[in-house]
């Protein structure tokens, strides 16, 4: 798929962009800090409906605004379709798809596809466990958009059982019996709710591994060929885990988290905290032997990063899906075997767009359109904005002029 056109109004830092797009490569060139980036997170919320940036939408209406409007025009396979997605600041979002406005948000998954590699994706491999199930959840959501109405909901179980076993561990201390009693039966309920749809997240994360995982480990290949193999498992916390294979059945895995919830009730209720569940599982990297968190070096973890998103990439295609394709700020960290192999990658992507400061950063061979974005405008009134556009082909040696921040232009 591709974007035919974009539209941002009071998102982030531009008050107003339309910007019509092509299959092919576009470039975004500007400064730090003038709004490169605030473009390709609005790409990629259309996708997923989450920024990569922030956990709440706040941030991204552009201040002194009580909304912000993303907007595309998508052509996927010969049909086109307009999406539009609105951030309201203190009410619910709204999304509509052709103009009509859609009952639930997730009814625009789809629509859009996107594959962000960003430099905040290096805390995949040296973060905490929330990041890798973050990034697991995301793809399976966009590959799977039913399976994002079970995660809100998984959320919203853990939220309400958490505060049950908050009060069942202050009825237990105060003696209360039967205030207690009540409690446990509540939180028989819930448990089983937690478990059915912890069943289903587990089940379609371990899938979704399952067909991940050869990719990444292929394109981690790719990229470091003389580096150890890169691995990935699921890390299912349950005392007797059982095996993989087994681990794609919904009701199996139900099952076994009730028998591990039963396992921990009193855990749980002394400490007044859930601690079954998907939410403490984790996805396990490693390279060679060792787990790439803690071991691997700084362009082993970029490597795993820009692995993991391109290996993303190539399960959306495996599908029959072509995402755009979103590199934000990378190439300037890349050796010159990691670009040469990232701009092969990008090359063949029907979509790409690529944010840089300089715009010699950008291979050579990934030519396209080229827009710069400029910060203009003082106190309330200071905005993003596009002031040239050109083929990258026009592009003459005025890019000496540019402020460079990255010191070898190689
Ligand atoms: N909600 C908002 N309202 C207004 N401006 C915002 C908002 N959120 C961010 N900004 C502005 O957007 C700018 C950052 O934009 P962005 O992250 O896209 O920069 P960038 O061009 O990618 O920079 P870099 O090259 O450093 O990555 C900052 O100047 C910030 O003040
Ligand atoms: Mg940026």
């Amino acid at each position: 798929m591709h974007l035919r056109h974009l539209r941002l109004l009071d998102f982030r830092s531009w008050p107003l962009l339309e910007l019509d797009l092509e299959p092919g490569v576009t470039t975004l060139i500007g400064r730090n800090g003038h709004g490169k980036t605030n473009v390709l997170e609005a790409i990629g919320v259309l996708a997923s409906l989450r920024s990569h940036r922030v956990a709440g939408d706040a941030p991204m209406i552009r201040t002194g605004a009580g909304t912000a409007l993303v907007g595309a025009l998508a052509h996927n396979a010969g049909r086109e379709l307009t999406v539009e997605l609105a951030l309201n600041s203190g009410k619910a979002n709204r999304a509509r798809l052709n103009t009509s406005p859609c009952r639930r948000l997730s009814d625009i998954l789809g629509v859009v596809q996107s594959v962000l590699f960003a430099p905040e994706d290096l805390a995949l491999v040296r973060g905490e466990p929330a990041e890798r199930r973050r990034v697991l959840d995301e793809l399976m959501v966009q590959r799977r958009p039913s399976l994002g109405g079970d995660l809100t909901e998984y959320s919203s179980v853990l939220r309400q059982r958490t505060a049950l076993l908050k009060s069942a561990s202050g009825a237990m201390r105060r003696g209360r019996s039967e205030e207690s009693a009540a409690v446990l039966d509540t939180l028989d309920v819930w448990d089983g709710r937690l478990a059915e749809l912890g069943a289903r997240l587990v089940a379609g994360r371990i899938d979704l591994l399952r067909q991940l995982r050869p990719l990444v480990v292929d394109a981690y290949r790719g990229l470091a060929p003389e580096s150890r193999p890169a691995d990935l498992a699921y890390r299912f916390r349950v005392a007797d885990t059982p095996d993989e294979s087994e681990l794609t059945d919904p009701e199996l895995v139900e099952a076994v988290l009730l028998a591990e919830l039963g396992r921990r009730r009193r855990d749980e209720i002394d400490r007044g905290m859930s601690l079954v569940g998907p939410h403490r599982d984790d996805l396990l990297l490693s390279l060679g032997e060792e787990p790439a968190k803690g071991f691997a070096s700084h362009g082993e973890t970029w490597s795993f990063a820009l692995a993991l998103r391109l290996g993303s990439l190539e399960l959306f295609r495996a599908d029959g899906a072509e995402p755009v394709l979103l590199l934000d700020d990378v190439f300037a960290e890349l050796d010159r075997h990691r670009r040469a192999a990232l701009a092969d990658v990008a090359a063949g992507v029907e979509q790409v767009l690529i944010t840089a400061a300089v715009g010699e950063d950008v291979p050579a061979g990934l030519r396209g359109v080229r827009h710069d974005v400029v910060m203009t405008g003082e106190g309330r009134d200071r905005h993003s904005a596009m002031t040239l556009s050109r083929p990258r082909d026009d592009e003459g040696d005025d890019d000496e002029n540019t402020d460079t921040e990255s010191g070898d232009p190689t």
